[in-house]
């Protein structure tokens, strides 16, 4: 047995005991100081190597002691998927095998694993079967990988080739967006050459969803013609809400010249289930959708996915020029193999196919939907008890996301006391759990995203909470 054999095993043993101890470390993780962590990690570069060994205790001591556990059943922050153990295992081989998925050439399952992980998923999401779709990085890269394509199509129907030509001289395209859209969407415009200021904002209501009568007021101020990129969401990052996705669509399908994205990062998981789908009603009538795996369908970081319906449309924007060291078909179709590199922004890439299907396999369609219905279900059970004991929950629990807002006993303001609360439950340790701004208000956020949160695990955290609270 080698000595790689050896760190390969006892670093195995190293994260297993890791992965044991999630469920009673505490969730906000051992360093509560970044000069003491700093301390431990930020040496001179060495002059000769150290030992393979003792470099991986190291890391296993102060990375693992440091690390948040939102791997594990009671991380409610932003929206964080932990990790199945069947996506983790293949993450490992992942590593193991080295695969660059930038061409079937360089790694031909990690090529085919693709294929099959996009064609299950378009059948999951209910989408046009021939759509492209692309692995990246995450939904912000999605977005990116996406309205490239987007951008590329409005323009060559108003005669531009952008993918030759860039934008310089090209026609103005207009950018529509709700006023609750995530901030990755506008970063995604801003390295497109799109702006992110110069987007046309439509209207939200109280729970984020896009207004109906705002989008009409924003396509009436666009001349008729002009290329235009909508731009929709599945899944309020605060709220969970979704826009009304059928009429709105029906709205910008009557201009001439229009493309609507999606931005479906975990709402378009609602799809996958019967009793949620109601929620994504019309989703498919879109022309493209972000979405990713590492929130939740719980697969290691990274882990995003681009689809676009006009699969051309896809491949122009992302495929690159003709370099002829490589081995690669360009032009989709041609070749009998599918080289990942025509579907995405990255040329060399981690094989991010494996977890995805390792955890597509596993869970099959009931499992998915019972996965999203599940932590739906929980998070409905924690707003429950925390309104019961005096919390105000200021979002309609339509999916997995609850914003709790706080009020002091004696009076005083519900702002700093919430943000007070979230201060307590975070220094406290049971759980993990963030903060923002909800129109205005201070609120708590409880995202529940983890295939292995239980009920038991919900109530300990509403009870933490309360506690945390002084109730
Ligand atoms: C609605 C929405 N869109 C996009 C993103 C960005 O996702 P990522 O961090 O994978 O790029 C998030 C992240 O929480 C999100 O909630």
């Amino acid at each position: 047995m080698s000595d790689g054999d050896d760190l390969l095993r006892r670093t195995a043993e190293l994260a297993v005991q890791y992965l044991r101890s999630l469920p009673e470390r505490p969730v906000r993780g051992g360093y509560d100081d970044v000069g003491a962590l700093r301390a431990a990690l930020l040496t001179d570069l060495p002059e000769s190597g150290e030992d393979p060994g003792a470099v991986i205790e190291l890391l296993a001591e102060v990375g693992g002691r440091a690390a948040v556990a939102m791997a594990g059943p009671r991380y409610f922050g932003f929206v964080i998927g932990g990790s199945l153990p069947a996506a983790l295992a293949a993450d490992w081989l992942t590593s193991a095998w080295d695969q660059n998925a930038v061409l079937y050439a360089a790694g031909p399952a990690a090529a085919v694993a693709e294929e099959a992980v996009g064609r299950w998923l378009l059948e999951l999401f209910g989408l046009p079967p021939g759509s492209g779709y692309g692995l990246v990085t995450g939904c912000q890269m999605a977005h990116f990988t996406c309205l490239a394509a987007a951008r590329g199509a409005v323009l060559q129907r108003a005669g531009w080739d952008a993918t030759a030509q860039g934008l310089f001289g090209a026609p103005e395209i207009a950018v529509v967006a709700g006023a609750e859209a995530h901030s990755t969407l506008f970063t995604a415009l801003q390295y497109l050459g799109l702006g992110r200021d110069r987007v046309l904002t439509a209207g939200t209501d109280a729970q984020g969803r896009l207004r109906l009568d705002e989008l009409e007021r924003v396509l009436g101020g666009i001349e008729d013609g002009t290329p235009l990129i909508v731009n929709l969401q599945a899944g309020n990052v605060n709220t969970g809400s979704f826009d009304p996705l059928r009429p709105a669509i029906d709205l910008v399908r009557r201009r001439e010249n229009s493309w609507v994205h999606v931005d479906g990062a975990f709402g378009l998981w609602a799809q996958a289930s019967t009793r949620l789908r109601h929620l994504t009603d019309g989703v498919e009538r879109a022309d493209s959708w972000a979405t990713d795996g590492h929130k939740w369908l719980n697969v290691p970081y990274d882990s995003g996915l681009a689809f676009v319906a006009d699969a051309a449309a896809h491949a122009r924007a992302m495929a690159p020029p003709h370099a002829a060291y490589l081995q690669y078909a360009p032009g989709q179709g041609q070749a009998p193999e599918r080289d990942p590199i025509s579907w995405v922004p990255e040329a060399s890439r981690r094989a991010r196919g494996f977890t995805l299907y390792a955890a597509l396999r596993t869970l099959g369609r009931a499992g998915v939907s019972g996965l999203v219905e599940r932590c739906c279900s929980l998070a409905g059970r924690m707003a429950e008890r925390l309104v019961a004991n005096g919390a105000e929950v200021l979002n309609d629990v339509v999916l997995n996301q609850v914003l709790v807002r706080f009020h002091p006993a004696g009076g005083g303001d519900p702002d700093e006391f919430t943000r007070e609360v979230v201060r307590r439950v975070q220094a406290d340790g049971t759980l993990w759990l963030s903060g923002t701004s909800w129109q205005g208000r201070s609120a708590m956020r409880i995202s529940v995203s983890n295939w292995s949160t239980t009920a038991a695990d919900a109530d300990r955290s509403a009870e933490a909470i309360l506690r945390c609270a002084g109730r």
